[in-house]
């Protein structure tokens, strides 16, 4: 009987834990995070040591044909070895062909990479032959980098998306460039930014710490492939605000053990929406935790806020809050899929899943374009636990309709209006559930 009740108690604080920070404050986590503060305008003086590196001076031509990927590399190298703050500066008037490069650290000094001109990729994909085609302008190693600019990065993707194997069926599966990579980074700052027509992904933090992402913009056709906006990955403390991006599939994507995420003001669609995964492929073990999306709007996506993972895998996903979301003719509004399976044939069923558990939707409001607005299916043997839906109202798009929720092995609870109504069971029955078949294992 003892063993019991503590495995109850045991349950139960988490939940417990998780509700107060919810009800105290529910961004508890995020002053855990220590971000680079950014400074008030009116104390931002450039001071005189900062030294401005003219990617003119270095050669480039910015006339969008002539190559001036040589120029860059030369000032990257100077401004990195430089003992003092320094600024490559691409200006308002300049548009240079980059081709892939790599930008490595550790740099001795800050550094901010001003991008108010544009830079282009190569528009032909032949001009990766030989390289690694999954980045273009990669940056590892690298601490203390400020991008900004109110520029524009240029993956000139067109010819990348038609040869795409989910464009020509004949053509291999095979990668793409993201237009930028940032790996082992430290302490960053994107502020201001038009990332456009990648090649694949926009935007990708791999191994980072510590990142502030601000008015970025990212801009994509609905029907380029794989061309999520930003995508995050073993990573933890960024913070996205501000930022809208409408592409061909994740708006934002976390995944790979990262943790203290918040993602605030964004606008995002068309494109597959905010998604947490997929997590767990492969027999992963993977661990996603602590994310907060507020204050976001998103239109005529196949998504709205998501949580997949795959069958076999296991991990956790937990302390995820999802606040103060408009959804605008959005196909799944609210999904969490346990049985996440992108293969041509049927995934086989397995026993091992991920936890997930302490998942929260609060103020979730517009319309979902399917009448599924609320789809929670978890696995049978982990089922998901302690999720949360208050003040939900997701209407049909056409007016004349009606919206339902499915939940499968979901256990939570309800507040406030919640339309459609939860499918959620009680998570009483839930610790019931676990505690009888505790007492059959007891006795078998
Ligand atoms: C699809 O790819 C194949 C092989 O690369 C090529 O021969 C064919 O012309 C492509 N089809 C279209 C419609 O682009
Ligand atoms: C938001 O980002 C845009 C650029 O995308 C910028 O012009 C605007 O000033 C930013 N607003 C705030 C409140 O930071
Ligand atoms: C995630 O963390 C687990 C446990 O620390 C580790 O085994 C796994 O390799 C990590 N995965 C990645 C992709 O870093
Ligand atoms: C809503 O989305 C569906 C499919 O995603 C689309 O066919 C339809 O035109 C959209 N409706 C409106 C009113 O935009
Ligand atoms: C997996 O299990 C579900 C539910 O029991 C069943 O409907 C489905 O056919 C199974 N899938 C496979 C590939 O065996």
């Amino acid at each position: 009987m003892m063993s019991y009740s503590c495995n109850i108690v045991v349950l139960l604080l988490p939940l417990v834990v998780f509700t107060l920070a919810l009800n105290a404050n529910a961004n508890s986590f995020e002053s855990l995070l220590q971000l680079p503060r950014r400074q008030s305008r009116s104390t931002r003086t450039r001071p005189r040591s900062e030294r401005i590196l003219h990617v003119g001076h270095f050669g480039a031509k910015g006339n969008g044909f002539t190559d001036d990927t040589k120029a860059f590399v030369d000032a990257w190298k100077t401004a990195c070895s430089s003992k003092s703050k320094t600024r490559i500066l691409v200006p308002e008037n300049y548009a240079s062909l980059v081709r892939p490069i790599d930008l490595s650290g550790p740099c001795k000094a800050r550094l901010t990479l001003q991008i108010s001109g544009t830079i282009i990729a190569p528009s032909d994909p032949d001009d990766w032959e030989g390289l690694n085609l999954r980045k273009w302008i990669y940056f590892h190693g690298v601490s203390r980098l400020t991008v900004e600019g109110g520029g524009t990065v240029n993956g000139m993707g067109q010819e990348w998306w038609r040869r795409s194997c989910k464009h020509n069926h004949s053509n291999p599966c095979r990668g793409a460039p993201t237009a930028l990579t940032f790996h082992k980074c430290k302490n960053m700052r994107v502020e201001n930014i038009n990332v456009i027509d990648s090649q694949q992904m926009h935007i990708a933090f791999t191994s980072c710490r510590r990142v502030s992402i601000s008015g970025l913009k990212v801009i994509a056709p609905a029907s380029s492939p794989n061309t999520d906006g930003i995508h995050i990955s073993v990573s933890r403390g960024i913070v996205i605000d501000n930022t809208t991006v409408s592409t061909g599939d994740d708006c934002v994507s976390i995944v790979k053990n990262s943790s203290q995420i918040s993602i605030s003001n964004i606008v995002c669609g068309p494109g597959h929406g905010i998604s947490i995964g997929s997590l767990g492929k492969s027999k992963s073990w993977e661990e996603v935790s602590d994310v907060t999306v507020d204050t976001a709007s998103i239109s005529d996506t196949e998504n709205g806020v998501r949580i997949k993972t795959w069958q076999g895998g296991s991990g956790l996903v937990s302390n995820i809050i999802f606040r103060n979301i408009n959804m605008n003719n959005v196909s799944n509004p609210i999904i969490i899929d346990q049985y996440y399976c992108d293969s041509k044939k049927p995934c086989a069923n397995q026993t091992s899943a991920l936890t997930i558990e302490n998942i929260a939707f609060v103020r979730i409001r517009g319309t979902s374009a399917s009448k599924q607005a609320i789809k929670i299916t978890c696995s049978d043997t982990s089922p998901c636990r302690n999720i949360l839906l208050e003040d939900i109202d997701l209407e049909p798009s056409n007016s004349d309709g009606y919206t339902k929720s499915f939940c499968w092995e979901a256990y939570g609870s309800s507040s406030g209006q919640v339309y459609p109504p939860s499918c959620l069971s009680h998570e009483t029955s839930f610790l019931k559930q676990l505690v009888q078949s505790e007492i059959t294992s007891v006795y078998l």
